[in-house]
């Protein structure tokens, strides 16, 4: 379900290695690009550590950051230009503004902890809700037909090395259910293991457009990969930048 928050969040030795363990990268340039014009105002939802946030909130947008975890939200506090962002502390699920945004992002495969229909079709609302004339949509979701998580486990094997202390990663499949993929983010500390586990929602890139087209928008773009290769059905990601219907 969406309205838990995974110990992956909120775990204080796991939320201490979060930057570490996702730092700046290729998808984090293509959510920055996307904000094309000035002063424009952005909705980060599941805003996380708040990197997008503060970097966007560097270049003079005006940014509202929306994370759950009041962990989490600790950490973006600590950052530079995290005076300058509107934090607040709530589920997407949960977000109401009166305010409308130009350009509302939701990074990090947050998308997928929607899992029902209906779940889904409620985050989409929200984001049809709030969003400016003009304004676009843009989120990510792993393509189901790579079936990615048959090799997770040695896949997402890393190290994190924080300070003096070596931490091994990895994920780990738990179950299989339709498009609903339950796994472990398994954190191995040198005195402890620390696992939080997760459902993430495969939806095939049909079954997506039509519940963003059902919701009143269009697909302007769909990607890849983070160096805006179109999407094709081998593609390991589904980029979507999404606009109002006409
Ligand atoms: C993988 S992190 C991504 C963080 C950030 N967007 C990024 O790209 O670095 C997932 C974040 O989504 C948050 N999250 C989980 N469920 C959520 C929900 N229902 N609404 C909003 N955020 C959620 C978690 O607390 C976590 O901070």
């Amino acid at each position: 379900m969406s309205n838990t928050i995974d110990k992956h969040y909120t775990d204080p030795r796991l939320v201490a290695i979060y930057d570490l363990d996702n730092p700046w990268s290729a998808d984090t340039d293509y959510y920055l690009s996307l904000a094309t014009k000035n002063k424009m105002n952005i909705l980060d939802l599941g805003c996380g550590t708040g990197i997008l946030a503060c970097a966007f909130a560097a270049k003079g947008h005006f940014v509202t950051g929306v994370e759950p975890s009041q962990q989490m939200l600790e950490q973006a506090k600590k950052k530079q230009h995290a005076d300058k962002v509107n934090w607040i502390c709530s589920l997407a699920e949960n977000f109401y503004s009166n305010q409308k945004f130009d350009l509302i992002i939701m990074t990090g495969h947050v998308f997928q902890v929607f899992i029902t229909d209906n779940e889904i079709q409620n985050i989409l609302r929200i984001m049809r809700s709030h969003l400016a004339n003009e304004g676009i949509v843009a989120f990510e979701s792993l393509n189901p037909n790579q079936k990615l998580w048959e090799h997770w486990k040695s896949d997402t094997y890393k190290t994190i090395a924080n300070g003096k202390e070596v931490i091994k990663s990895w994920k780990e499949i738990n179950s299989i259910e339709n498009n609903k993929v339950t796994f472990s983010n398994v954190y191995q500390f040198p005195d402890t293991i620390i696992t939080s586990q997760s459902t993430f929602c495969f939806l095939s890139y049909k079954d997506l457009k039509e519940k963003v087209e059902q919701e009143g928008f269009s697909i302007v773009k769909a990607h890849g990969d983070w160096s805006r290769t179109p999407f094709t059905e081998n593609s390991k990601e589904i980029i979507l930048v999404l606009e109002a219907k006409g």
